[in-house]
């Protein structure tokens, strides 16, 4: 049997997420009913429709209709380039399963979603660990990366926008990740499941564009759950140019998915179609929430500092607390005692950090803030 971690990440979340009445663990941009995006679209979802649709496998490799509006998210994709998958969680590990095996080296940038360096490893990857600091703004050091590439490293793997610290890593960041993975032949995996969330860019600046759009072994994963709103159609993808990779995907899939649900392709469809009104909404979202959080963050008096997010939905607030509370214990005192939900950067191996996802409803930041605060104050 392989070698699995537990998922420090997801067992935190379980623990509190159905008991608690504000709720900054979420990652997702609030979640949205086909009627709020009826109303703001002005366009009905075809019920009729999906009434008189034989509940049968349909498309095993996803609907053409989807994967035409998925490839229309980048530049110099098709639909041939994307695999249609459970999830962004089904893409990586899809990703994994297709490429990495013993003998093979992985490097991740870390802090990020743990599923990155735990399933490489599962696959029997030696799986190194880049970790971007705070002082950096948790920026790469590109010499650091260059001195960890070795001639197995199979893959570069990383997440952008975040999770958990709200960074993008700029375009020409994401270039010279490129140039060093090219001299080795080396695969990037870039987990995009927050694109194209850059809601707080600098002004003037550029948002980088999607892996898969500027290296052909670059492949990008995406979702419907955070952008999109529209997490309960367990439905992401994998995207690449790379055809051998793509076909390889195709061959792991028959084993382990056959197709998804026919019903979440028809409302993933209805989603991207209506994508322009849904994504201003949560546009708006994000940075009205900022706004809530920031304000939080200077009221705290230097016990809470971050670096303020520039994309996706959440923050890595560090926390300046000298009675000894570890994070991980502020978040189970704060879950137990103030009913909100946040989640300790040790799940992520950084202590002394908390994960505040604040694209959640507005009253979750105001609330949950207001908690945080009430509990730092006298520490
Ligand atoms: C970076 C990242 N990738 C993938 C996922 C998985 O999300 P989903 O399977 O809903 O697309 C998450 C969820 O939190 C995430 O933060």
């Amino acid at each position: 049997m392989v070698k699995q971690e537990e998922f420090r990440l997801e067992q935190f979340m379980d623990k509190y997420e159905n008991d608690i009445d504000y709720n900054l663990g979420e990652t997702c941009c609030y979640s949205m009913t086909l009627n709020e995006i009826e109303s703001l679209s002005g366009n009905k979802f075809d019920f009729g429709k999906l009434a008189e649709s034989r509940l049968a496998y349909s498309y095993i490799k996803g609907s053409p209709e989807l994967r035409q509006l998925i490839s229309g998210l980048y530049d110099r994709i098709i639909p041939d380039d994307v695999v249609i998958t459970n999830g962004g969680i089904g893409g990586n590990f899809l990703t994994f399963y297709s490429l990495v095996e013993p003998g093979d080296h992985v490097i991740v940038l870390n802090p990020t979603y743990q599923q990155l360096s735990s399933v490489p490893s599962m696959f029997g990857a030696e799986v190194d660990i880049l970790r971007l600091r705070y002082e950096d703004g948790f920026s790469p050091n590109l010499e650091e990366l260059r001195s960890m590439v070795k001639k197995n490293t199979k893959m570069i793997v990383f997440n952008n926008p975040n999770n958990p610290t709200g960074t993008v890593i700029s375009a020409d960041v994401v270039s010279q990740i490129v140039d060093i993975a090219k001299e080795n032949d080396s695969y990037i995996l870039c987990d995009e499941v927050y694109r194209p969330l850059f809601h707080s860019l600098n002004d003037g600046e550029e948002p980088p564009k999607s892996i898969a759009d500027i290296y052909e072994k670059g492949i990008s994963t995406g979702s419907m759950s955070k952008t999109f709103s529209a997490a309960g159609t367990r439905l992401g993808w994998v995207a690449s140019k790379d055809k051998e990779f793509i076909r390889a995907c195709w061959v792991r899939r028959d084993y382990n998915m056959i197709s998804v649900s026919m019903v979440d392709d028809m409302i993933a469809q209805y989603v991207l179609q209506n994508k322009d009104v849904v994504l201003e909404r949560n546009y708006t979202l994000c940075r009205n929430n900022l706004k809530l959080l920031k304000e939080a963050v200077k009221e705290s008096g230097g016990k809470l500092e971050f670096v303020s997010p520039k994309g996706a939905t959440t923050a890595f607030v560090k926390v300046n607390i000298k009675d000894g509370t570890s994070t991980e214990q502020l978040a189970d005192e704060l879950a137990r005692e103030y009913r909100t939900l946040v989640v300790p950067g040790e799940t992520f191996g950084y202590p002394g950090f908390l994960r505040i996802g604040y694209v959640n409803r507005e009253e979750d930041v105001r609330g949950g803030m207001k908690n945080l605060l009430d509990y730092v104050k006298n520490k």
